[in-house]
């Protein structure tokens, strides 16, 4: 037995015991319970008190963050060694929002200066789109983007232009995703070709979804500009420029291959978003983002914010068999935050092998899924507060929802007030009898009283995690997702997995090309699955 297998078991065996005593009963027997699982970082305040673990289990599971060399793995990250080891790269998104005078290497290699060109070629252009200075085919400023791209080319600037957008922004953005025609059709409504940028972001080059969108796009604007005048519309963002700039990209912005495609917003894939909210606002989010590298390299891991989110997943997972968990922000702006998280999450730690390839001895990533607060708790917290499958919950609060509105608290308060209200009713239920000795008080007879109280009792004891912003700011925002990358890493090293490969999404994209050449070809082919083949018959019909 490995010291991270005995760690593990011994995580299990003190949840196990820990079944025992409701979550408000810690909270009676140890009064420094808040304060000890309440840590500041980088101007977040993520308050795991509410979770399931007693304080015997919240040291097992910090034990297993130690036996696992989370510091070490952790420095190791920040090094540019090869973590990402089934593709030899590096995996160095701390670099792109580094300062200037930053000193990173990815396998040996310096990198930190070519991050502060491109950084600085991404400010200019901003600034000169903005300015009106860099202007389209016919001479005419730029009012619009359309941002083509999908996964990680997509979520983490959509979140980011969401989160901060102002109401009435100069520049529009739009962003297409989906390979349905629908949705670029959607994005160019209304737009008008002279006055469109294209951004077509993708890390390769070759995504089918990005490439089609990418056509429709270039289809539309060369109804009304001509080929040499059109190339001031198309910019690419890609690890593979030469492919972006034989496709037709008259610019092009890159990155490195040690950027993973679900770690790349702080890179020129964030390039749409950086031009239409300024620059400025830009470099705060790669602020926001640098002071939570800082606090996960320097502060020790019982209050080091992404190794405790971290262990508290694993306790859920490992310890209690806890295969899901449901992220409600509570802000208009981070409502594709569960989407981020999907991504982040699902694509990074959903894995069956270890990193030397041997199956793994435990259940790896949950199901992440969530809708922004208040509107899940009309939808699927019924489930959560009353179905026998426990979820625990992690509520995103923000202070103010808009920087400007800093008199907001008024406004934002029946907001945050009910994400406190979901976490209370989560830990302190309601007793069949509570429940009864209400409907009794609301007048029902003894009989009513016996029938309804069972479907108004709600068991308690549900745990959850709050993570405070003071304000929507692109310091708070970039702080947020930071978090969640460096918590994301963390999991992968004690599940001992590479979180930085993504090799469960190949087969099916094989695949869907040797469907469409069945459907060009008109019959399903030989050796197709019967159900395979009968539904693409109907579909051709
Ligand atoms: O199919 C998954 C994936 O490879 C993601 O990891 C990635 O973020 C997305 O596709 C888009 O890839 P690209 O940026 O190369 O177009």
């Amino acid at each position: 037995m490995t010291p991270r297998t005995q760690a593990l078991d011994m995580l299990r065996a003190v949840a196990r015991k820990d079944e025992g005593t409701r979550i408000v009963h810690q909270f009676a027997t140890d009064p420094g319970r808040v304060q000890r699982m309440g840590i500041e970082a980088a101007g977040l305040y993520l308050d795991v008190s509410k979770q399931s673990w007693s304080l015997e289990g919240f040291e097992a599971a910090l034990d297993l963050a130690r036996t696992c060399d989370i510091e070490g793995r952790r420095d190791a990250l920040f090094a540019g060694e090869a973590v990402n080891v089934t593709e030899g790269r590096a995996v160095l998104h701390p670099a792109l929002r580094a300062a200037d005078d930053a000193d990173f290497h990815a396998l040996g290699e310096p990198v930190s200066k070519e991050v502060a060109e491109t950084r600085n070629q991404i400010a200019a252009y901003a600034q000169a789109i903005g300015s009106g200075a860099e202007v389209g085919g016919t001479r005419q400023p730029f009012n619009a983007i359309v941002h083509i791209g999908i996964g990680g080319s997509d979520l983490g600037p959509r979140l980011l232009w969401d989160a901060l957008k102002p109401l009435e922004p100069t520049i529009q953005l739009r962003f297409v995703a989906n390979i349905d025609p629908r949705d670029m059709a959607e994005a160019l409504a209304g737009l008008d070709p002279e006055t469109t940028l294209i951004v077509v972001v993708s890390k390769t080059f070759t995504t089918q979804e990005t490439l089609a969108n990418a056509e429709l796009a270039k289809a539309w604007l060369a109804e009304s500009l001509s080929p040499r005048r059109m190339v001031k519309h198309l910019v690419g963002v890609t690890a593979a420029p030469e492919k972006a700039e034989a496709w037709g990209c008259g610019r092009t912005f890159g990155f490195r291959d040690w950027v993973g495609g679900r770690y790349s917003l702080w890179s020129s894939v964030s390039l749409s978003v950086a031009v239409a909210l300024g620059w400025d606002m830009f470099q705060r989010v790669l602020d926001g983002a640098r002071a939570m590298d800082q606090h996960f390299l320097e502060a020790s891991p019982e209050v080091n914010a992404p190794i405790v989110l971290a262990l508290a997943q694993i306790y859920n997972v490992e310890g209690r068999g806890r295969h899901a968990r449901t992220v409600a922000p509570y802000a208009h702006g981070l409502r594709r935050l569960p989407a981020f998280l999907q991504q982040l999450e699902m694509e990074s730690n959903g894995k069956r092998v270890k990193r030397d390839g041997t199956p793994v001895d435990t259940a790896t990533g949950p199901i992440v899924f969530g809708e922004p607060g208040t509107n899940g708790q009309h939808a699927f917290f019924q489930q959560i507060h009353q179905g026998p499958m426990v979820v625990p919950a992690e509520f995103v609060v923000v202070g103010h929802t808009s920087e400007a509105a800093v008199d907001a608290r008024e406004g934002d308060a029946p907001l945050w007030s009910n994400a406190l209200a979901q976490a209370q009713a989560l830990i302190v239920g309601k007793t069949e009898a509570q429940a009864r000795a209400e409907l009794i008080a609301a007048g029902a007879g003894e009989s009513e009283a016996d029938r309804l109280a069972p479907h108004k009792t709600f068991p308690g004891d549900r745990p959850s995690t709050t993570i405070l912003m003071d304000s929507l700011s692109p310091e708070a925002v970039g702080a947020l997702l930071a978090l969640y990358e460096h918590k994301t890493f963390v999991e992968g090293v004690i599940w001992d997995i590479n979180s930085f490969d993504q090799w469960g999404v190949e087969l099916g994209k094989q695949l869907a090309k040797a469907v469409l050449t069945d459907v060009q070809n008109g019959e399903p082919s030989e050796g197709l699955d019967a159900s395979t083949a009968e539904l693409m018959k109907r579909l051709m019909v």
